[in-house]
């Protein structure tokens, strides 16, 4: 697969990110993405730092190829785990952050030689991150699983990519090779997938939120948080359902009490990846888990992912 000049830069086989899911994405999902030749991607979430380093250290015994590590900008242990990337610059390749702007760590990541991509949901924040100074940035549409922007994929990547002056990487709702060609055809250098790394065998999601991605049709998520100003895509479940309905209530109301529902939604993803239970965990995953019906190794997943799309980008241009 044509890789463009940024992508040979990170050292990878295939231009495809494993997006660094929080309760998720821990060490070993991340090191057999890599081995797989994408950028596997460590989810620091809201853990501290020492937590996050565990994760490092097991992502670098399994590989030797390149990885990365997601921060969550609005943790209140982001100090930490900054500082614990930084003890291990050779080994981490990218920093993806989310939630925030990541300016203030922008110099140190620099200094380590570590490339900083944010995630981004409008052209607006696309262009101050690009100002910042950072290294390219995952446009990321509606479509996916977790907290969510306003614009689909569709309609944001190649806004994006005429906004800024850096590479693109697309992610929401890509769940193959047709999707990937397409986030190509888009003008995106790369893709990163969510959804469907949740089901991979190496993900140590619980077996019943497998179950249900894999159970899932197209129109069996919604989205939770939206009164509350925190929107964020699961699958419905009694979890989720109930959690709207809530929210609903306050947001009728004079003087809403959103932080009511904080006891049901803390430690919700937690839940949902470590004991499975339906009526206290988010399911987070995209509107993608429609069309993913298999659990497969990260290693299929990259290759059978890479390969559609290669053949399909060069059936275009053959024609
Ligand atoms: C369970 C789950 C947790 C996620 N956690 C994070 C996170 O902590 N930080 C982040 O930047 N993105 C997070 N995401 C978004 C993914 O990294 C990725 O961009 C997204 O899943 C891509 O869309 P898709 O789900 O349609 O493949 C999460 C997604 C899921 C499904």
């Amino acid at each position: 697969m044509q890789l463009s000049p940024f992508m040979q830069s990170l050292g990878l086989q295939y231009p495809l990110f494993q997006g660094g899911m929080a309760w998720v994405a821990d060490g070993k999902l991340a090191a057999a993405v890599s081995n797989a030749g994408g950028l596997g991607i460590i989810g620091g979430g809201n853990a501290p730092g020492s937590a996050v380093a565990t994760e490092i250290q097991t992502a670098i015994s399994l590989t030797e190829r390149p990885f990365g590590v997601n921060v969550m900008l609005l943790s209140p242990h982001v100090d930490e785990v900054v500082a614990e990337i930084l003890k291990q610059k050779d080994n981490i390749a990218v920093v993806t952050t989310g939630a925030g702007n990541p300016a203030r760590y922008l110099e140190q990541f620099r200094a380590a030689n570590i490339k900083v991509i944010p995630v981004v949901g409008s052209v607006a924040l696309a262009r101050m991150m690009a100002r910042s100074g950072v290294d390219a940035v995952i446009a990321e549409g509606m479509e996916s699983g977790g907290h969510i922007g306003k614009l689909t994929t569709m309609a944001l990547v190649p806004q994006v990519v005429d906004a800024i002056d850096l590479p693109v990487i697309a992610a929401g709702g890509i769940g193959d090779g047709r999707g990937m060609a397409a986030a190509f055809m888009l003008g995106a250098q790369g893709v990163q997938m969510g959804t469907r790394f949740l089901v991979a065998t190496e993900s140590k999601v619980h077996p019943t939120y497998k179950k249900a991605v894999l159970k899932a049709k197209d129109i069996d998520t919604m989205v939770t948080g939206d009164y509350a100003g925190h929107p964020s895509r699961v699958i419905k479940n009694p979890m989720a359902k109930k959690y709207v309905q809530i929210e609903k209530a306050e947001a009728a109301k004079t003087h809403p009490d959103f932080e009511s529902l904080d006891e049901l939604g803390n430690g919700s993803l937690r839940r949902a990846v470590q004991t499975g239970d339906p009526q206290t965990g988010a399911y987070m995953a995209g509107e993608i888990a429609g069309m993913v019906q298999e659990e497969q190794s990260a290693q299929t997943i990259v290759q059978t992912v890479c390969q559609q799309a290669d053949r399909l980008l060069n059936r275009k241009s053959e024609e």
